[in-house]
């Protein structure tokens, strides 16, 4: 079954298999042919759990001596145009009408590299997990994002959408029994979380509510991870608020880029930037569905000793 740990996201069932099945070569091509150098940076996550702000704050902490929040190029990009998804935009239509292969070149970006992936751990190319570079993976409690993907595929993309789901009740169903692109949301977060207790140097484990929570905390965290730490002069010039501000939904969601740019034919930019809450899933899921999540979420997380703050 589509979603299985060992499964990656190799099979699926017709009912979700839409975009997914196209994106298979994609990442078979990235499995295959991607050379990880030990300064690359790559962002990992189910989808709705956090990406976007993700990207903007790391693009915006390495690049923090090049541009100011009045150059930016975030204010021209979509964050998901700077640091590119590997499957979806760089290993994007590998496979040609001809059945060639077509491997993109990116060698010639410079160091450090910043991309992103939504493939469960399991599924990552060798050179990635063997070299010395590192992953930051997000995640976010399962009843927003189940709210986020709901949002995000019907009223976003609703001829998509109307084809994989019919109703919320079927979303959380397909949600709890792991029938999700990317495979079962817990053990793809239970994976990245096993490696960042193992090798806390290759995998930041963040969740988007502490993120929330805390945010001029974790964007020194993450700064350090990749080895790009705030100097004593930069915190008190006030450059990590600075940082954060700039990369805060509302400032996001504001750009004239994000309200009516397109980063992807058929995926508008603003359609990646919400609510943003913690506890959202309160306005949209009856009490049952959360409870069933929830009575699922507690099985599958059992020993692992992670939690999920499901309410601001
Ligand atoms: P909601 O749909 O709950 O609002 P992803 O980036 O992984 O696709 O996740 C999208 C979710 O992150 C959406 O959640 C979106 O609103 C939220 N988001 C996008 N940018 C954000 C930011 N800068 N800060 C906080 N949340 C953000």
């Amino acid at each position: 079954r589509f979603g299985s740990p060992t499964d990656g996201i190799g099979r699926c069932p017709p009912t979700v298999s839409v975009s997914a099945a196209r994106i298979v070569p994609n990442v078979i091509s990235f499995q295959t042919h991607f050379q990880a150098r030990d300064d690359d940076i790559i962002l990992a996550s189910k989808p709705k759990s956090g990406t976007t702000w993700l990207k903007a704050l790391v693009f915006s902490i390495v690049n923090r001596t090049r541009y100011t929040p009045s150059n930016t190029p975030l204010l021209a990009s979509n964050p998901h145009q700077l640091v590119p998804f590997i499957e979806f935009t760089l290993f994007a239509d590998v496979l040609q009408k001809n059945s060639a292969v077509k491997v993109p070149d990116l060698s010639g970006i410079p160091s450090p590299r910043l991309f992103s992936t939504h493939i469960p751990y399991s599924s990552l190319p060798e050179s990635v997990k063997d070299s010395k570079c590192r992953i930051m993976y997000i995640c976010r409690n399962p009843l927003d994002v189940i709210v986020s993907s709901w949002h995000f595929g019907t009223q976003d993309h609703p001829d998509r959408a109307r084809s994989v789901w019919t109703n919320m009740e079927e979303y959380v169903d397909k949600f709890c029994n792991g029938e999700e692109g990317f495979g079962p949301f817990w053990d793809h977060v239970l994976a990245y979380l096993k490696v960042s207790l193992e090798k806390p140097e290759k995998v930041l484990f963040l969740k988007y509510e502490d993120m929330k929570e805390e945010t001029i905390f974790h964007v020194k965290r993450i700064a350090e991870f990749i080895g790009f730490p705030f100097s004593e002069d930069e915190e008190i010039r006030g450059v990590v608020k600075e940082i954060s501000d700039l990369c805060s939904l509302s400032s996001l969601k504001d750009l004239e880029v994000n309200k009516n740019g397109k980063f992807m034919p058929n995926f508008e930019n603003k359609s990646y930037f919400r609510k943003g809450e913690v506890g959202d899933w309160v306005n949209h899921l009856s009490l049952s569905m959360a409870e069933r999540v929830s009575k699922v979420s507690e099985e599958k997380l059992k020993g692992s000793g992670l939690t999920f703050k499901m309410s601001s």
